[in-house]
């Protein structure tokens, strides 16, 4: 066997036996090269194989880390489709997100990450200076499709990628949002079925209940993704019009699925000849090495959509998103003229300007490297601060945790209980049709570590006690 299949077999059983036990980092390339005696190169290699095998994850300039799917403590999520002729979210959305924009509340609900990560003295330069000159004539020339420079620079990052994007099926949207309502929509009919993940984005429900579509509802396996033995059988069962699916960074639960899982997939989806529509909105958050490519790059029909946005990377409040709309670019077109017209100009000149000076995958670094060390921060307080049955997600990249209790927790009453101690959660309820995730929440963990925040979270932990009723063992 090879020196580097050697030692990443050892570290493997280190791992197994609880030397090293999740969310602790391994030693660092150097110290293995000196306990070792190999090279850098040598550990390095064993380092990708114990990534490729699930084991650790790489997080930049830190180093390696023992991934919690190693762990007895996985969140689990049930083990059959959901089929729900009607869809009723929104109210339950719009409640939720209303209660958690106050600025008292301690930001554990929030759904975008923390504001002050985002470069908004460059935005606003961008933004003043584009306005200076304006040709105004660009306000009629960028109506959809949208601004050329910006489409182009868009189709450029696919290609660094090594995916192939013509510029001109590239259709600018009002965020990643309209992007991917529009793309269901050109896809479906009232009372057609529409495949979601399950946990999912809510999102994609409420997108569902306003076209009055069906929604089957697929486990996801933590740490790889959809079911595809549940979701070959739904496919078989009925027939479905698309599927809306996250390849990187799943929201809710964090994980990018393996290259392996993404190639599988599309096959099935091509298979049956049902297009997907990609949400891809946290691509550029990845905590590691490489960006993840999209599930688009395995579609060999190239039927599929692929949506996304700057919204959770670089400008949140600018609303600019995109779809790769290919072979349903102008019909999308047309929806778009019949519902937002168009998007912001300024905004997508601003954009394409950042974008055109570069500086803007630095900030993408500094962003991930934040993100990764905050989330790390609260997991291991959460570890800490609830001594009870919990399950925690080890997420691959966002700015979310998921957390998995006994099933009897209602999290409903623990959003309410929440805002009235000062600080905000998101309930399981918002992510599945039918209440399925209620036992479960949300939280953010994007926000600088403070005391207001671990005492928020010392709250949670009490709220949740009280609510199951155990002995706390703090
Ligand atoms: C998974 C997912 N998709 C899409 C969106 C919407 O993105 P945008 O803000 O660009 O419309 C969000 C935002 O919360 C999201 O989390």
């Amino acid at each position: 066997m090879s020196r580097y299949g050697q030692l990443a077999d050892q570290l493997q059983q280190q791992i197994e036996s609880g030397v090293w036990r999740p969310g602790e980092r391994i030693p660092s390339i150097r110290q293995s090269c000196k306990t070792h005696h190999l090279s850098p190169m040598t550990v390095l290699q064993a380092y990708q194989l114990l990534e490729s095998r699930g084991l650790v994850l790489a997080r930049p300039q830190s180093g390696y880390y023992v991934k919690a799917a190693a762990s007895p403590q996985r969140i689990s999520v049930p083990q059959q489709a959901h089929y729900s002729g009607s869809v009723d979210i929104n109210d339950l959305v719009f409640e939720v997100l209303q209660a958690s924009k106050s600025r008292d509340l301690v930001p554990l609900g929030m759904a975008v990450a923390d504001p002050a990560l985002f470069p908004h003295p460059q935005l606003g330069r961008a933004l003043g200076s584009c306005m200076r000159r304006l040709d105004p004539f660009s306000t009629v020339a960028d109506l959809p499709p949208g601004n050329e420079t910006l489409r182009r620079a868009i189709a450029r990052r696919y290609a660094d990628d090594g995916l192939l994007v013509d510029p001109q099926q590239i259709i600018i949207t009002t965020g990643a949002m309209e992007a991917l309502s529009l793309s269901l929509q050109v896809l479906t009919e009232p009372g057609d079925w529409v495949v979601v993940e399950s946990p999912t984005f809510y999102g994609a429900l409420q997108a569902i209940e306003r076209l009055q579509l069906k929604a089957v509802e697929i486990p996801v396996i933590p740490g790889v993704g959809i079911d595809l033995a549940l979701l070959a059988q739904a496919l078989a069962q009925r027939p479905i019009k698309a599927c809306w699916l996250m390849g990187n960074v799943q929201h809710p639960l964090g994980h990018i699925m393996p290259d392996g899982h993404k190639e599988a997939l599309m096959q099935l989806l091509n298979a049956h000849r049902v297009p997907l529509v990609e949400d891809d909105v946290y691509a550029e958050i990845y905590f590691g090495r490489e960006r993840p490519r999209p599930l688009k790059h395995w579609d060999s029909r190239g039927d599929s959509l692929l949506c996304s946005s700057f919204s959770k990377c670089l400008a949140p409040g600018f609303r600019v998103g995109w779809v790769v709309a290919a072979p349903h670019a102008e019909r999308i077109q047309r929806l778009q003229l019949m519902s937002t017209l168009s998007t912001n100009v300024p905004s997508q000149l601003a954009l394409a300007d950042m974008l055109r000076q570069g500086g803007v995958d630095a900030h993408f670094r500094r962003l991930r490297h934040t993100l990764a060390q905050r989330q790390q921060q609260m997991r291991a307080a959460l570890l800490r601060l609830f001594p009870f049955d919990v399950r925690i997600s080890d997420p691959d990249g966002g700015y979310f945790l998921w957390l998995e209790f006994d099933e009897r927790l209602d999290s409903r009453a623990l959003h309410a209980q929440a805002l009235a101690c000062g600080f905000s959660l998101a309930p399981g309820a918002l992510f599945s049709s039918q209440g399925q995730h209620n036992h479960c929440l949300r939280l953010n963990s994007s926000h600088p570590w403070s005391p207001e925040l671990e005492a928020a979270l010392g709250q949670l932990a009490e709220l949740i006690h009280q609510q199951l009723d155990k002995p706390l063992l703090r």
